[in-house]
């Protein structure tokens, strides 16, 4: 079956919501990521909080019209609880060289029936395509997972090693990706001007519990 990246366009995001956070419970509730339904709704509640942020970028994959993946980010900075806590485990010059200009690579998921067909791979290479930024950033379980893999291969390397994040009790490595000015292509256009649905903001987690 065909399988599209698509940039999701700024009228498409609030309808596509429902059919990520499905995709988000098919995946995160399943090892190593154990997580429960209050965890599926809290990522409900961040991600239109998330689409608010400047450079938000979202691609999913459409196998017909199923969505059975996506990745998403924003652009890091200061103020931000994740940005925050790295930075206070970073020297200057490394908050310099990986933080200051970066992307904020906030999640990465493939639905378990349709992995190892390259389409993992193919939304992290669309999503990360194009961007202005110099580096980007994800945090990620130390775990051998396969998101692992597909980071090294992708060129990532590691900046801290076992990170808990408050409130989390797994250890976490953060990645950094240099984009060494390479990176010019535009295939997955930043989505602007969303004007996202009401939510709660006191169940609002950010990113600090965002693994990639
Ligand atoms: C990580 C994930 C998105 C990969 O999706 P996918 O569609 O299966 O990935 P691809 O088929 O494009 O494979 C890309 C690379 O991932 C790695 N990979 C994928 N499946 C793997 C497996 N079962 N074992 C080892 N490595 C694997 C490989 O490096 C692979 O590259 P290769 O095919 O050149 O060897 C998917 O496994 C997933 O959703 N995992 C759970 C969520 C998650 O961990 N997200 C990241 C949080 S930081």
């Amino acid at each position: 079956m065909t399988v599209r990246i698509v940039p999701l366009t700024v009228t498409e995001i609030e309808s596509t919501q429902s059919a990520l956070v499905s995709v988000y419970r098919a995946v995160f509730t399943e090892p190593p990521y154990s997580e429960d339904e209050a965890d599926v709704q809290d990522f409900a509640a961040r991600f239109p909080d998330h689409v608010q942020r400047p450079g938000f970028r979202c691609c999913v994959a459409q196998q017909d019209e199923r969505i059975v993946g996506f990745a998403y980010g924003f652009t890091g900075e200061p103020g931000d609880g994740w940005w925050d806590r790295v930075a206070d485990r970073l020297t200057d010059d490394e908050v310099e060289t990986w933080l200051d200009d970066c992307f904020a690579f906030a999640e990465l998921a493939v639905i378990p029936t349709a992995r190892g067909q390259g389409i993992g791979g193919r939304l992290h290479d669309a999503l990360l395509s194009g961007l202005p930024h110099r580096t980007a950033v994800l945090s990620t379980f130390t775990d051998e997972t396969p998101a692992m893999r597909l980071y090294r291969k992708r060129g990532w390397v590691t900046l801290l090693d076992d990170f808990v994040f408050p409130g989390g009790s797994h250890p976490c490595v953060v990645m950094g990706k240099v984009f060494n000015g390479l990176n010019k292509r535009n295939e997955c256009p930043e989505t602007p001007n969303y004007s996202p649905p009401s939510y709660n903001p006191s169940a609002t987690r950010r990113w600090s519990n965002s693994r990639a």
